[in-house]
């Protein structure tokens, strides 16, 4: 059979051959050289909850030994022994924390995805209503976690993976972080969120460059609204119109369309320097 397809610039069509046979494909398809996960360390930030354990979930079933990071002990711990991975305690600024995190990943194996999905949400209006000033303490704090957390983790991630043979690709390794829409659409009250998220957004392109040398590539994911312990707190009313807002499908996403699309980052060896928004079309509005 062949396929033809005309083009709307003029040029001639494109001419494909297919292979008749049930199942045949385009020729061409199949020839990704797919990142390889067995024998492999994933290090999981955020990894107790949420997204962060749906994508070690996902790690795990494509058989990467799983690290999770995270604070909070107890769910992590439950996490990393379902996957029959390790759980580190450790809070994503202190580098005395994260340091040792990536030492007991690279003795697993070799260290060659890093996830970070660690984060917290904020809501201060930049003046409240009595016109008093967004507080410069809750401001920083919502830097530190979210913007600076995130470079601890991947400048520790890359120099641990700089260390690795590169794979059949070349590649070192891999590291995808977690930014949001609000980084392009902070909505009243976002002030602190947006700018930590546009930092993690702005960082993602630098900081591929400067690891290309050494075989790692760098994404960022940036969701929309997630249906995560995140916006659980909220009642079912508010979270049903949340889904409503959402251009197609009109839902909240889930944790494990998080995880899929980063799993694919892992394995595509052609993703790099890229912020994907996973957001089913949503335009955040002012509130
Ligand atoms: N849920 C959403 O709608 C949504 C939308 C856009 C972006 N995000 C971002 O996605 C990421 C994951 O969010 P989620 O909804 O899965 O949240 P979640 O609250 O379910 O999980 C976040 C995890 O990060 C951990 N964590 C927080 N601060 C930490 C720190 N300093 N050190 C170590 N661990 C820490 C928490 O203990 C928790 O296990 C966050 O960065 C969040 O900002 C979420």
């Amino acid at each position: 059979m062949t396929a033809s397809t005309s083009r709307h610039d003029g040029s001639p069509p494109v001419t494909t051959k297919r292979n008749d046979a049930p199942g045949g494909r385009i020729p061409g398809a199949g020839t990704i050289l797919r990142m390889n996960l067995a024998d492999t360390t994933a290090i999981v930030t955020g990894g107790a909850s949420g997204m962060g354990e749906a994508t070690a979930r996902r790690l795990a079933e494509a058989r990467a030994t799983v690290v999770i990071l995270d604070r909070d002990a107890a769910k992590g711990e439950k996490v990393a022994s379902d996957l029959g991975g390790r759980f580190v305690q450790a809070d994503i600024t202190d580098p005395d924390d994260v340091s040792p995190a990536m030492a007991a990943a690279t003795a697993l194996a070799p260290l060659r995805t890093c996830i970070h999905c660690a984060g917290i949400g904020w809501a201060e209006r930049t003046i409240n209503k009595d016109g008093a000033p967004h507080s410069l303490e809750t401001f920083a704090k919502v830097i530190e976690i979210n913007l600076i957390g995130t470079f601890n983790v991947l400048r520790l991630a890359a120099s641990a993976m700089s260390a690795n043979e590169p794979d059949e690709n070349g590649q070192r390794g891999v590291i995808v972080n977690t930014a949001s829409v609000a980084a392009y659409d902070g909505q009243i009250g976002q002030a602190a969120y947006s700018a930590s998220k546009g930092g993690v957004v702005a960082l993602t392109l630098t900081a591929a460059r400067d690891l290309s040398a050494a075989g790692i590539r760098v994404c960022t994911i940036a969701p929309g609204l997630v249906d995560t312990p995140l916006l659980a707190g909220l009642p079912d009313p508010q979270r049903a119109a949340l889904g409503q807002s959402v251009l197609f499908p009109k839902r909240l996403g889930t944790p494990d369309e998080f995880a899929s699309l980063a799993t694919e980052i892992v394995r595509n060896p052609y993703l790099n320097g890229e912020v994907i928004r996973l957001d089913a079309g949503i335009r955040m509005p002012p509130k």
